[in-house]
């Protein structure tokens, strides 16, 4: 769906981004979008001929994962280099050590991307996935040093430390998935990418907001509605989380290092296969409007940096790196929004005839004068129960 300025919260940031967009359009910032190719953008049309991503096979989703988040990774590396204060030289040297072995296998990885075959694929992405360990246990190290506050100076924002080994964890989860041909459903899919990526985009808004001079004050009320605005939008992705994929919601409360074997025979019970909703499909549009209008921001904000024309401790390459993700973002979420099923196609029988029939009554449940008894709603079993998916989580 496109912003057709109904909705308020859209509104003001959207108006004011348009505002400042077009003063600055005039001294000829941003004039070349939709951005030119970057290298992942050229793979992806070369497999795609040109259309846009519809379902990608093990090669080319590997090549376009590797792409992308091999650059993102070594920039990570450089961004903790940068914020750590000098004294810490053995950190440094790690992080300068993974930046460059990243850099190193997205040259491989553009090469193996001329001539593809399933072996060198495969092997790139052992080799990502053993890489990518390698730095979420750094990344790890370094928070638990800023949270614990056995470090002191520098400035790496503990967030933004989160917020990369969040985005390594992401990496790391897709190429496992690809690599073991583990397959999730197109809803549950849709949702958690949804749920990755409006994240992103809020603490994307929040760096913006804190790394800004604080003379910037209409820059900085821009990025704080954008985080407000993408706040909302997650707190929304999870409610569809426990609607429509109560299983996830399920299995999210059991106890982490227990092994998936010892999952309770219980759990799953009564809990419907994950279905769409019409809402659904209009939200995904909203969001990805929403990251769209902020993929716009960032990509002004990025001009004005290089041409030295807001004052920021933002680099250059930062405002790439957050432009680049957004454009990442509204990427998989349409293509991710494309494999949705229809809305409402529920599997047990009983929910068909509850909402395919225009002309059913709750009183066709019972015989004629029988009305369920409170407890018949609270068992399952009971005749008369409620038929419709429980409440029970919320
Ligand atoms: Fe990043
Ligand atoms: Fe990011």
């Amino acid at each position: 769906m496109v912003n057709d300025g109904k909705n308020k919260s859209f509104k003001t940031a959207d108006d004011s981004h348009k505002h400042i967009k077009q003063h600055y359009e005039k001294t000829g910032a941003g004039k070349d979008y939709p951005p030119s190719s970057s290298t992942e953008n050229a793979v992806v049309d070369r497999f795609h001929h040109g259309k846009k991503p519809s379902t990608p096979g093990f090669i080319e989703e590997s090549l376009r994962l590797n792409l992308f988040w091999l650059r993102i990774m070594s920039e990570h590396a450089l961004f903790i280099r940068l914020g750590l204060p000098c004294e810490e030289v053995a950190l440094r040297l790690e992080a300068e050590q993974l930046q460059k072995e990243f850099a190193r296998l997205l040259d491989e990885a553009q090469q193996i991307a001329e001539n593809p075959t399933k072996n060198e694929v495969f092997r790139l992405n052992r080799e990502a996935i053993n890489l990518t360990t390698a730095i979420i246990d750094f990344k790890s190290r370094v928070l638990q040093l800023i949270i614990c506050c056995d470090i002191v100076t520098g400035f790496n924002l503990p967030l933004l430390i989160d917020h990369i080994r969040r985005e390594a964890i992401f990496f790391r989860a897709s190429l496992v998935r690809l690599q073991e041909g583990l397959t999730v459903g197109s809803v549950e899919e849709l949702i958690q990418s949804q749920l990755f990526w409006l994240r992103i985009m809020a603490d994307h808004s929040k760096f913006i907001l804190h790394l800004l001079d604080p003379s910037e004050r209409r820059f900085i009320g821009i990025a704080r509605e954008f985080s407000d605005l993408f706040d909302q939008l997650r707190l929304h992705a999870r409610d569809f989380e426990s609607m429509l994929v109560p299983q996830t919601f399920e299995n999210s409360l059991l106890d982490d290092t227990d092994p998936v074997v010892l999952r309770p025979g219980v759990f799953g019970e009564g809990l419907p296969e994950p279905f769409s909703i019409g809402s659904l499909d209009r939200f995904t549009e909203e969001a990805i409007a929403a990251t769209a209008e902020l993929r716009d921001f960032k990509q002004t904000a990025r001009e004005l940096i290089e041409r030295c024309r807001v004052l920021s401790i933002i680099s250059p390459l930062l405002a790439d790196h957050v432009f680049r993700e957004a454009v990442r973002a509204v990427e998989d979420l349409t293509m991710l929004e494309r494999l949705l099923p229809p809305p409402c196609e529920f599997k047990p029988d009983d929910q068909k005839k509850l909402h395919g029939d225009p002309c059913y009554t709750r009183e066709q449940e019972f015989p004629a004068g029988e009305k369920p008894s409170p407890k018949g709603f609270l068992n399952p079993s009971a005749k008369g129960a409620n038929p419709e998916p429980s409440g029970a989580h919320r």
